[in-house]
């Protein structure tokens, strides 16, 4: 079975409540009648009912999911509420409390913070900051996780890569220069990833580089040395080595020579890039150049909000809210 199949089917054991307030997408409808077909998730489609039917007529939708119309939804009052009880310390007003309530992006995530959702995607319309932003005001990062980021899923054709061709990478979309302490976290972070969704027992995970244990000497060497030590003080069961380059961390071979003794050499699952540019130049390669299949998940929420590539085609949603409710199952 796939990797998404798999996921799919932890899904379909445990429905979950997710919110898609991009109804005005047409990809989002299709998504959403899928997913209450195929029992994967009760999906809440966000705008107004009458222009939804409208479009569903038009696309050949059935119209079987719920749909809340922020506008005149008697919870928006309460949403809007939370919302300024939430940020008034930053400045926020209630009128512009009101106002955000009324916008779907922000009734999606406070239907999630109020507890009226489990779990939220979206990004076929809106930008990643776009929906970053309020996920990381409102529903802020779990206990314990000092950092919200994301890994990438990435499924290889090369089966004896990773974890039977299953690698994680991290962190490829969300923050653009982490310090020592930061790589760190978000290590952490991706091999919970890799436990909850791809059933990774024993993730091993390498913190790249472009030196192998002291080969060469940098700054930026140096941050990564500082998270494997601080990755290690904050997670001293986990499987983590470092610094170390690609190849060392991934060909068994060049792992025993360049990183002789090390747990993770040559046979790590999960892979953490020392910035964004290499993690998004890195998750690229691998799909373009490699032909692995990936997926993107947030990670460190206190509750499941996933984001979408605006490209993203009917299946991508399906499976990132089948994603997103599988990541609810360990909140
Ligand atoms: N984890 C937890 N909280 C965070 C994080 C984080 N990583 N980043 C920001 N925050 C918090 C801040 O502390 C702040 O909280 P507060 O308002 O309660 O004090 C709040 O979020 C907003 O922070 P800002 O600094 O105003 O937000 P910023 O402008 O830094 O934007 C964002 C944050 C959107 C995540 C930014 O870092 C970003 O744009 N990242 C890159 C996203 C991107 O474009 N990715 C690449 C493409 S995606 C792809 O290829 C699939």
């Amino acid at each position: 079975m796939s990797l998404i199949d798999k996921i799919r089917a932890k899904a379909a054991a445990n429905i979950k409540k997710i919110v898609l307030p991009e109804g005005d997408d047409d990809r989002t409808l299709r998504a959403a009648e899928i997913l209450v077909n195929e029992k994967l998730a009760d999906p809440v489609v966000l705008g107004d009912p009458a222009q939804i039917n409208e479009k569903a007529k038009a696309l050949g939708v059935n119209v079987n999911f719920a749909v809340i119309d922020p506008a005149t939804s008697p919870d928006t009052a309460r949403y809007a509420d939370l919302l300024f009880e939430l940020r008034k310390a930053k400045g926020l007003t209630k009128e512009a409390a009101d106002k955000l309530a009324l916008d779907p992006m922000y009734h999606g995530i406070l239907m999630v913070k109020a507890g009226d959702a489990d779990g939220l995607v979206s990004g076929a319309v809106h930008t990643t900051g776009d929906m970053l932003r309020p996920a990381l005001q409102i529903i802020k990062t779990k206990p314990g996780m000092k950092l919200v980021s994301s890994s990438f899923l990435m499924d290889c054709p090369d089966k004896s890569l990773g974890e039977d061709g299953l690698l994680v990478y991290a962190d490829c979309v969300v923050v653009p220069n982490p310090n020592s302490e930061e790589l760190a976290n978000i290590a952490v972070a991706a091999a919970e990833t890799a436990r909850v969704l791809c059933d990774i027992k024993e993730p091993r995970v390498a913190m790249l580089s472009f030196s192998t244990k002291g080969s060469a000497d940098h700054e930026l060497v140096t941050k990564v040395r500082e998270a494997v030590e601080i990755a290690h003080a904050i997670a001293p069961e986990l499987m983590l080595d470092g610094e170390m380059q690609f190849d060392a961390a991934i060909v068994p071979e060049i792992g025993a020579s360049k990183a002789k003794g090390s747990p993770v050499a040559g046979r790590a699952n999960v892979l953490i890039f020392p910035d964004l540019q290499a993690g998004n130049i890195g998750y690229k390669i691998t799909q373009r150049i490699g032909k692995a299949s990936c997926f993107a998940v947030l990670q460190g929420l206190a509750a499941p909000c996933n984001d979408l590539s605006r490209g993203c085609s009917v299946e991508d949603i399906v499976n990132t809210v089948a994603m997103t409710a599988v990541q609810c199952l360990s909140i």
